[in-house]
């Protein structure tokens, strides 16, 4: 068996105790300052301080690689993406600098509604080509483990074409991804009049259906003012839960719907964005053990209040970090600017940023069994960074400091040092 031994190394990484990391336990990390990692089949064998790992090979033969003082923690896990789209919309982007919001461009039919039209007009080749381009410049940033959404479907064929798709990513990149079927993105022009009929459509035909494709793990949904009640949504995700699906929601994104509340009340997986939430829904959440998937990159790009992480912690909830990567209101691969925007404007630690963005994102998305830390039997996906602590990804700023990334053991991208 072919081992490899990454000595030197400025090691840091979230302890998986089993669960998301929470409140006061946000921030805590393993550190190893003369640290190693042995690899072993692609998956970690050992990790810890130098000395030890080495007792630990009993003598057996290893290669080794210097990684000279530099920072080495896990590979991001970014778990709220929608990568799978068409084209960008850019002229969108000067609209809404120009002030028009972007609830209001989706109004007019612009928006989600715009890439929906874009997806129904390109093959499924096409479609793949385009969503690796978002995937192989996350994972040169970093992230070696992802969701990505459906919703730019909107019918049971786009829907079921955007699913195969994401599904076939992992086939062509070295990421892990997870599929998330979101055909309550928007209600789509043909049922503006009648909303409830769209959900009826997707409660009849869309889930059985995304149940019998079989590439989809959870259901997502958009439940936002205009777009899905809270009735609404409760009245999909339960018909989610029945068909298999683990449940997730966009909540409280610009209005506090109650987005948050509804998602303690069905003990989702996570809720995500939260920019709006209210205290009472932010403790129901904690209580129900509901992640909180936060996206700064959204708040930065639709110029809004950020989610108030601290309230969050404070009230013991686990947050998880994620791009939100669309073309409209976040586009951006970069966990490290997430983990920039997470410090510097919401008032994260370094710490607490990581762990956001590798464990609690692991479990965020059902994967913390086999990625998001650096524990003995996971898959080796690592990253060295070019700097001495987590601190680089937020000090060294509109840039990438991560220097190689490794998934299972290999390295899959590495950018020049300077
Ligand atoms: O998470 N809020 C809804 N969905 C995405 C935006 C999708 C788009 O604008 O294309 C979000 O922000
Ligand atoms: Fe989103």
């Amino acid at each position: 068996m072919k081992q490899k031994l990454y000595r030197n190394a400025a090691i840091y990484s979230p302890i998986d105790r089993g669960k998301a990391a929470s409140g006061p336990n946000q921030g805590e990390l393993a550190h190893f300052p003369h640290g190693a990692l042995l690899v072993a089949d692609g998956l970690i064998a050992a990790v810890g301080g130098e000395e030890e790992v080495r007792a630990s090979l009993g003598g057996e033969a290893v290669e080794e690689i210097d990684c000279g003082g530099r920072c080495l923690i896990p590979g991001f896990v970014d778990p709220h993406t929608h990568m799978c789209f068409a084209a960008r919309r850019e002229a969108e982007f000067s609209q809404r600098l120009l002030g028009t919001p972007y609830l209001e461009i989706l109004r007019q039919g612009g928006g989600i509604l715009s890439s929906v039209r874009a997806v129904a007009a390109m093959d499924e080749e096409s479609l793949l080509a385009n969503t690796l381009r978002q995937v192989r410049r996350a994972l040169s940033f970093g992230t070696t483990s992802l969701e990505i959404k459906s919703g730019y479907g909107l019918d049971t064929d786009n829907e079921l074409k955007m699913l195969r798709v994401i599904g076939r990513v992992a086939e062509k990149a070295a990421v892990d991804v997870v599929a998330t079927f979101l055909g309550a993105h928007a209600v789509p022009p043909a049922y503006r009049e009648n909303p409830d009929a769209y959900v009826d459509l997707l409660i009849r035909e869309m889930l059985p259906a995304v149940r019998a494709q079989g590439i989809a793990r959870f259901c997502d949904v958009f439940c936002e003012e205009g777009v899905f009640s809270p009735a609404q949504s409760r009245l999909l995700l339960l018909a989610a839960r029945e068909h298999g699906l683990e449940l997730k929601l966009h909540a409280d994104e610009v209005h506090d719907l109650g987005g948050a509340g509804l998602a303690a009340e069905l003990a989702a997986r996570s809720a995500d964005h939260l920019l709006a939430a209210s205290e009472d829904n932010m403790a129901a959440m904690a209580a129900a053990g509901v992640i909180a998937t936060l996206l700064p990159a959204t708040a930065y790009s639709l110029r809004k209040p950020y989610a108030r992480a601290r309230l969050m912690l404070e009230k013991g909830l686990a947050l998880a970090l994620a791009t939100d990567c669309n073309p409209g209101s976040s586009y951006t691969e970069s966990i490290p600017f997430v983990i920039g925007l997470a410090v510097l404007n919401m008032g994260l630690s370094p710490a607490e940023a990581l762990v956001g963005a590798t464990l609690n994102g692991a479990y965020a998305i059902g994967l913390a069994d086999r990625v998001g830390s650096l524990t003995p039997g996971k898959q080796a996906d690592f990253l060295l960074l070019d700097g001495e602590t987590p601190a680089i990804l937020a000090y060294h700023a509109g840039v990438s400091p991560v220097w190689q990334v490794y998934k299972r053991g290999e390295m899959v991208a590495a950018a020049p040092l300077c």
